[in-house]
């Protein structure tokens, strides 16, 4: 039996900051970040509410639309690069909140893709019959971790807050649900795009010169980052049409993770699909917001009545790691 996306959610802190908020804080400016990455506003925290919190918010909202209590839910996937604390996981912090007890609560590590490579593994477990319902969120707080300086413009431009969830459950039919998912990573780019201070390497893990040179801030590789995207995207694409024997024609909607609006559209251009029309697009809102972005993008496109069943969606990722995914599902 397959697996199903049952249920969605999403949720957003309420604070909007524009491009034009962030022209106060470092040298950039609206007409730099939106020609460059069409983001026009993000959401950040002003709580300390963590990646559990919003996660939360999302999984309520996910779990009444799949019709069950958070006692039904029977394992819990939680992907995200800003867990609340260094450990344990934000999944046991999302579990307490919402009063689930006992069951397990695993923290996929794997950024941009972290929800693609957690609905993998809530498919795999599905499919063997070990689990019958499971919640899967993405959620992440960058707000805390940038460098709100013109030193840090380039990554700090880009992300924003928010958690989206999915309750991953049997479907009624082998015709319905996710048909397959494809994952890879190649640790040779790791250095490109990550965050390397507080890690085990070093003793002490925090420093004073740590914070001043600004290695606790994400490093990124922008150009590096753009040309790997465009090729992995489109490659993982390529690879779970194949798989099913589906062709681009067939696919009502593609859910990219927002990266990049320019990424995006390299994307639809190179399968001669639309953007908005065909391949979703909600970047403009809410940048980057790693492994939140495709949940929330999966509920906001349900939401604005883009799928209905029977369509084939495909959700395709690529990010730090370099990591990169994708899944087919036939909703
Ligand atoms: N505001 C204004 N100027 C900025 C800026 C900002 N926020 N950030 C960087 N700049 C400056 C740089 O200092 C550089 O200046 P210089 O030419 O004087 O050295 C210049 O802008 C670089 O501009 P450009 O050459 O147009 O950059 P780019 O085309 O490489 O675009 C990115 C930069 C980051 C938008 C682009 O590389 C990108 O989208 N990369 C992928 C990012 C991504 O998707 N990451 C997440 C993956 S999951």
């Amino acid at each position: 039996m397959r697996a199903r996306i049952t249920g969605t959610g999403f949720y957003v802190p309420d604070k909007v900051v524009t491009n034009f908020d962030l022209e106060k804080m470092m040298d950039t400016s609206d007409e730099w970040i939106r020609e460059r990455s069409g983001i026009v506003e993000r959401r950040f925290v002003d709580s300390e509410i963590g990646s559990s919190g919003l996660g939360a918010e999302a999984a309520k909202i996910a779990m009444a639309k799949a019709n069950c209590q958070p006692e039904d839910i029977d394992f819990i996937i939680f992907a995200t690069l800003s867990p609340d604390y260094v450990f344990p996981g934000s999944g046991v912090f999302m579990q307490e909140k919402l009063g689930i007890k006992d069951i397990g609560a695993l923290d996929v590590r794997n950024q941009c893709t972290g929800f693609i490579y957690g609905l993998s593994i809530a498919d795999q477990y599905i499919k063997s019959g070990m689990y019958k319902r499971i919640l899967v969120v993405g959620g992440e707080v960058h707000s805390t971790g940038l460098d709100m300086s013109t030193r840090g413009r380039d990554v700090a431009v880009l992300f924003g807050d928010g958690a989206g969830a999915a309750i991953v459950e049997p479907g009624d039919s082998d015709d319905y649900g996710i048909l397959s998912t494809h994952l890879h990573a190649d640790g040779r780019f790791a250095k490109e795009l990550c965050c390397e201070d507080p890690g085990s390497l070093k003793t002490p893990r925090l420093t004073e010169e740590m914070i001043a040179s600004g290695t606790v801030y994400p490093y990124m590789n922008g150009r590096q980052v753009f040309k790997h995207a465009v090729v992995k995207f489109c490659g993982a694409i390529q690879e779970c049409l194949e798989a099913n024997q589906v062709a681009a024609e067939q696919v009502k909607l593609v859910i990219p993770h927002q990266a990049n609006l320019r990424i995006t559209e390299a994307v639809a251009q190179r399968f001669g699909w639309k953007v908005h029309e065909q391949v979703f697009s909600n970047i403009h809102k809410y940048g980057n917001t790693t492994a939140a972005s495709i949940p929330i993008a999966i509920d906001e496109a349900i939401n604005e009545g883009k799928i209905q069943r029977g369509d084939y969606v495909v959700l395709v990722a690529f990010g730090s790691g370099f990591t990169w995914a994708s899944a087919l599902i036939r909703w």
